[in-house]
């Protein structure tokens, strides 16, 4: 497909977990064929953002080690935090002259979000969640992305994205910002240790940095087929968590796991334990490259500060356009 400039980015939450894998698996595929800007969503974080101030910058240390110990490549991509970029902000506040209210309203993750804010007590109707697509939308089009690798839920941001390019194009008769495409990677879903999906919020997740010992117990703890009271009772994987993980994480030996299952020939305890050495085995990689990185404490710093420095440059370039387009000086 040639070289495109591709931009995604996270929302720094912490430690990431194994629901966020096939994401970054696709993110390191993308870095050897296109020019990649990945961002720390550091501001969009704020929108909705309760924490203690020392959590956003811990968040956004533990986040980027995870980026680098599954593959990000600082020397293949540029890797950087959006606040260290404040041509964003400029880009978001000028966009905000033309967009209308009724847009930021009317999106989906808008309304939902808000409602389930709402169920938790919370009131984030601010301007600055209002905001939220736009500013993605400054994100985006400062980098003059052609493809944004992001989940489905993110669609609805695409695609005022691409409304936001369109009207500033129309607005200035200039051909300044292209459309960019979304790209819907094939996402694996995974299911968290409850059975339900793996997300931070129903605290049922497996981080991808987590320890031996936590791995085994959060294993142990992982629902399987209820109706299997004996080891030697016949089971049903297709209603297992522990199965969905051989899945997933053991392709090789996975007939063999339900057969055995079936026939009530393997217990649900040696089951688990073979989950937990195939996932060891399989974390175990990202674990000695994650203890590597984490010997130089001023190293994630080093790369997200030079990240941005490269950005930066791009984001200059493209406001030096917007403010000529706009008529600025
Ligand atoms: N909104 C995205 C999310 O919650 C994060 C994000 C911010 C982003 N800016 C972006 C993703 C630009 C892609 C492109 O996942
Ligand atoms: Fe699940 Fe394995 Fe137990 Fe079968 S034996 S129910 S697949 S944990």
């Amino acid at each position: 497909m040639g070289q495109k400039t591709v931009l995604s980015g996270m929302r720094p939450t912490g430690r990431l977990h194994l629901g966020h894998l096939s994401v970054l698996e696709n993110w390191n595929k993308l870095q050897e064929e296109h020019y990649c800007y990945f961002m720390v969503a550091d501001w969009h974080a704020l929108t909705t953002s309760f924490d203690e101030p020392s959590v956003l910058k811990e968040n956004t240390r533990e986040m980027v080690l995870d980026w680098l110990m599954v593959g990000l490549d600082p020397e293949k991509s540029v890797i950087f935090v959006q606040s260290q970029v404040k041509e964003h902000a400029e880009l978001h506040l000028l966009f905000s002259m033309f967009t209308p209210v009724s847009w930021l309203e009317r999106c989906p993750t808008y309304k939902e979000q808000l409602q389930q804010f709402r169920e938790l007590g919370k009131d984030v109707r601010t301007y600055g969640f209002l905001g939220y697509p736009l500013l993605q939308a400054a994100d985006i089009l400062i980098y003059k992305a052609d493809l944004v690798p992001v989940g489905e839920d993110q669609l609805p941001h695409l695609e005022m994205c691409r409304e936001v390019a369109r009207r500033f194009n129309y607005l200035y008769s200039t051909k300044l910002f292209p459309e960019p495409q979304a790209y819907l990677a094939e996402v694996a879903l995974v299911p968290g240790i409850d059975g339900r999906k793996m997300s931070k919020s129903y605290s049922n997740e497996i981080p991808l940095a987590i320890s031996p010992k936590e791995l085994e117990k959060k294993v142990k703890m992982m629902v399987t087929d209820p109706a299997r009271i004996h080891p030697t009772d016949p089971g049903h994987p297709e209603v297992c968590t522990v199965f969905a993980f051989h899945r997933l994480f053991n392709r090789d030996q996975v007939d063999e796991v339900a057969e055995s299952c079936r026939r009530g020939e393997i217990g649900c305890v040696p089951c688990k334990k073979k989950m937990t050495d195939v996932l060891t085995s399989f974390l175990t990689p990202y674990w000695e490259r994650r203890t590597k990185l984490e010997k130089d404490p001023d190293f994630v710093w080093d790369v997200l500060k030079e990240g941005s420095q490269k950005a930066r440059l791009k984001a200059q370039e493209t406001m030096t356009e917007v403010r000529e387009a706009m008529g600025l000086y």
